[in-house]
């Protein structure tokens, strides 16, 4: 039985946060968290690639050594700010760290700013992001439900979803200004040549990986490998918080799904409201929307 919406999030800086696992605390110490010069940060709106992201940082950090991501539950090895979770194994994690977060720019704590810690934002195309959240509401029991896919489009196209809307997070680390701090990869990317994305993703992170180990790494990465992974496919979680029944957290893994969802109305509706609000941005989308 899912609770009604004021029970689900908690308001915090003008943004929507599930009380689930976000409490005022936890906040508090991702505010407080010290960042390292040597720290690496995957940033993405909800259903962008995170959990894909908490596989792939820790092999390319440690060249390919799959200890981590085979003994390690993804909440733990790489960690996410904000979530209650991140005080209790902070302390445990060994340098160079990863962690991943939704955060918007505006909500990143003081000494990333102060830091030489680098981000890699992962965009996706809205129209799949909307789609694969869709399914998640409908599985994760701490959200609300997502009532018709034709109500979910209004939600998020308001932004009355989970970390606000999509553009306001895009435009808010596009505006950021992180010089070679920051990179800007594609889950589109990532999908249609994975080794080039993490060759892309090592050169930046300066880790001298030979083409073996980037195809190990990413074959261990893989939608299949990773669906496998119990340390990775959240099969660790009870049913009562995510149930994978309903719909399965690694759920399809392709680009391009928006086109079985989408009415002709709905990609008007939806496209001219997003062209509408990255208007006069100083950075193009890198996928055409309609
Ligand atoms: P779909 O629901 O479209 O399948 P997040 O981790 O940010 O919540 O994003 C979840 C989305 O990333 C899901 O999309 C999930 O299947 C996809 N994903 C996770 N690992 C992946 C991988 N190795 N390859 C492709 N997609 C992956």
């Amino acid at each position: 039985m899912k609770s009604p919406e004021f029970d689900i999030y908690l308001q915090y800086q003008g943004f929507l946060l599930p009380r689930e696992t976000h409490f005022l605390q936890s906040l508090k110490f991702a505010n407080e968290f010290k960042f390292k010069d040597d720290d690496v940060v995957a940033v993405t709106y909800p259903k962008s690639g995170t959990i894909w992201m908490q596989e792939i940082l820790p092999l390319l950090l440690n060249g390919g050594d799959l200890t981590p991501i085979q003994t390690t539950v993804n909440w733990d090895r790489v960690p996410w700010l904000g979530v209650k979770r991140l005080a209790e194994v902070a302390d445990k994690l060994t340098s160079p760290r990863a962690l991943v977060t939704h955060f918007p720019y505006s909500l990143m704590p003081p000494s990333f700013h102060t830091s030489k810690a680098k981000a890699i934002y992962v965009m996706r195309n809205p129209k799949d992001i909307l789609v694969s959240s869709y399914y998640f509401h409908q599985m994760a029991t701490f959200l609300e439900d997502p009532g018709t896919f034709d109500e979910f489009l209004e939600k998020f196209l308001e932004g009355r979803v989970m970390f606000g809307k999509w553009t306001d997070h895009v435009k808010s680390w596009r505006r950021a200004e992180l010089g070679d701090r920051i990179m800007f990869i594609t889950y589109e990317e990532m999908v249609q040549d994975l080794p080039a994305a993490l060759r892309r993703m090592s050169d930046f992170l300066c880790r001298n990986l030979s083409d073996e180990a980037i195809l190990k790494i990413a074959e261990h990465c893989s939608f299949k490998t990773m669906k496998a992974n119990r340390m990775s496919n959240f099969s660790q979680i009870s049913k009562e918080y995510m149930d994978n029944d309903k719909s399965p957290f690694l759920r399809k893994g392709i680009s391009g799904d928006w086109k079985n969802h989408f009415s002709p109305e709905q990609l008007a509706r939806f496209t001219s409201v997003i062209f509408k609000e990255l208007e006069g941005e100083n950075f193009s989308l890198p996928w055409s929307l309609d």
